[in-house]
């Protein structure tokens, strides 16, 4: 049969010939010729093959691939412009952070914190996949966990009402094994929850494990090109970075999204922190629910409502964005002023000399009569603010308890303090601001140095105030 004809492959150039030469005839290559059997996959070049299973059943690229005119790429089919549209208030939220829709054959990652929503996410986006509504109908999807059971996943579903009927539910942590049944099954997307469940044998170490992780998305990267399918992963971020997370990763796979939200509130957020199809400032808001997570469409009603409600507290807070490695972060710092306290510094999650040298620029630049009071400073909900751009809302949220002003509802300060109490701009402005904007604040206070390079931003209704230095800004806003 087919299987055991053998064929011998220039091991430097990939010239193959039905017998054994000492010389390779294309390459001249001395004692390259190596032996295969046909239909195991041959090395592109340079490889010694390796006997291992796994490894040549994963498709590879293939070794009659040539360099391509880039005039006849762009002649083809344009793989950008073709998208699965995702349908639904709930689907439309989705497909703007993914780009304007699922592109075929992407392999998407959507990090988060353990208990964030993730599978609760993709288990809906599983499901409006599979109905494909603007697709012209349903084709099936699968959903593979390594966490849950069906019989849990079902139930999740059931909670959630979703009844679709090509939604494929399959616990396996085997990637051969998942892959093999994903190719029998046409499916539309796959769906694996989670990377650090999944192993690949032949593969050194545990699943979750840093060579497993790579590997595995490795293996599903290739599976998603080579069939077109597109391929979800979902992946824990632990916050110690021990286990090998989703960063890692973010270099190998085409998109990466992060779902956020705080424990305590009902909102999440999807960020979409890559994508090579795509923009990478979208971010998505949705709100929990007992049938799972509902499209918010006017982010700034929630946002600011719940502000509003605590209205009595907002003297001395102030929010602000924070960078983390791509992403962007609003918190918020609470600042309490008190006169003829016996502490006279307590700070927490703001370093302790930046904020020491935030209130004497305060006292000497801007007039503040803080000498005889005690300062509280505190970043809500334990995060620690590390970069200098947060200085400005350390210094309008001392402000603001000092002068016992609350600060109005839905502003957001970014910027660097200096010793002259000028205002100075940070890194990725552009990044921190759309943020702000996106999520529906109505004013931003950044440095002047920094409005010049704002005129592409899509800012909706988030006016721009730009302040020189510290007494501007604490006439513009108190
Ligand atoms: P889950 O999706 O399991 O989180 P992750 O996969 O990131 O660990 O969600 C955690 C819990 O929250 C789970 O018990 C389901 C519940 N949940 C809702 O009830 N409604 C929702 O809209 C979401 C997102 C989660
Ligand atoms: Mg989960």
């Amino acid at each position: 049969g087919k299987s055991s004809k053998t064929v011998w492959v220039c091991s430097d150039c990939g010239y193959d010939d039905g017998q054994w030469w000492g010389i390779c005839k294309q390459c001249n290559g001395v004692n390259t010729m190596k032996r295969f059997s046909e239909g195991i996959e041959r090395p592109t070049s340079g490889f010694e093959v390796t006997e291992n299973v796994t490894r040549s059943w994963l498709p590879h690229q293939s070794v009659k691939a040539m360099p391509t005119k880039l005039t006849d790429v762009n002649k083809g089919t344009n793989q950008l412009n073709w998208r699965i549209p995702l349908s639904g208030l709930f689907g439309a939220e989705v497909g703007r952070v993914l780009g304007g829709g699922l592109v075929p054959g992407c392999l998407v990652l959507v990090g988060g914190d353990p208990g964030v929503g993730k599978s609760t996410l993709l288990l809906q986006i599983a499901a409006i996949v599979a109905e494909g509504c603007d697709m012209g109908g349903s084709a099936p999807v699968l959903y593979v966990s390594g966490e849950e059971s069906v019989e849990q996943i079902g139930n999740r579903a059931d909670r959630m009402r979703i009844g679709t009927d090509e939604l494929f539910l399959y616990a396996s942590t085997d990637i051969e094994d998942i892959l093999e049944k994903a190719q029998t099954l046409l499916l539309r997307a796959l769906i694996i929850d989670s990377i650090q469940t999944v192993y690949l044998r032949g593969v050194t170490g545990s699943a979750g494990g840093l060579s497993q992780v790579k590997e595995c998305t490795e293996a599903l990267l290739r599976f998603a090109k080579k069939t077109n399918i597109p391929v979800f992963l979902i992946g824990h971020v632990t916050k110690s970075g021990e286990i090998a997370g989703p960063r890692v990763l973010e270099h190998i796979v085409d998109v990466v999204l992060y779902m956020e939200g705080e424990k305590y509130s009902s909102h999440r957020l999807l960020r979409s922190v890559k994508n090579r199809f795509g923009s990478t400032d979208e971010l998505g808001v949705f709100e929990m629910s007992q049938s799972g997570l509902q499209a918010v469409s006017n982010p700034s009603e929630i946002f600011l409502s719940e502000q509003q409600s605590d209205s009595d507290f907002l003297a001395g807070l102030a929010v602000t964005v924070i960078m983390d490695g791509s992403r962007a972060f609003l918190i918020e710092i609470q600042a309490l002023c008190v006169a003829g306290s016996s502490v006279s510094r307590q700070v927490n999650g703001v370093q302790a000399g930046r904020a020491e040298m935030i209130i004497s620029v305060l006292i000497k630049q801007a007039g503040l009569k803080l000498q005889e009071n005690g300062i509280f400073l505190n970043v809500v909900s334990g995060v620690r603010l590390s970069e200098t751009a947060g200085d400005l809302a350390v210094a309008a949220a001392i402000c603001s308890s000092f002068l016992e002003f609350p600060l109005p509802v839905g502003i957001a300060f970014i910027g660097e303090i200096g010793l002259g109490g000028e205002i100075r701009t940070v890194p990725r402005m552009d990044k921190r601001i759309n943020t702000v904007a996106k999520l529906g604040y109505k004013k931003c206070i950044i440095p002047k140095s920094a409005e010049t390079s704002l005129t592409a931003l899509d800012l909706g209704d988030t006016e721009i105030v730009a302040c020189r230095n510290l007494k501007e800004m604490i006439n513009i806003v108190f």
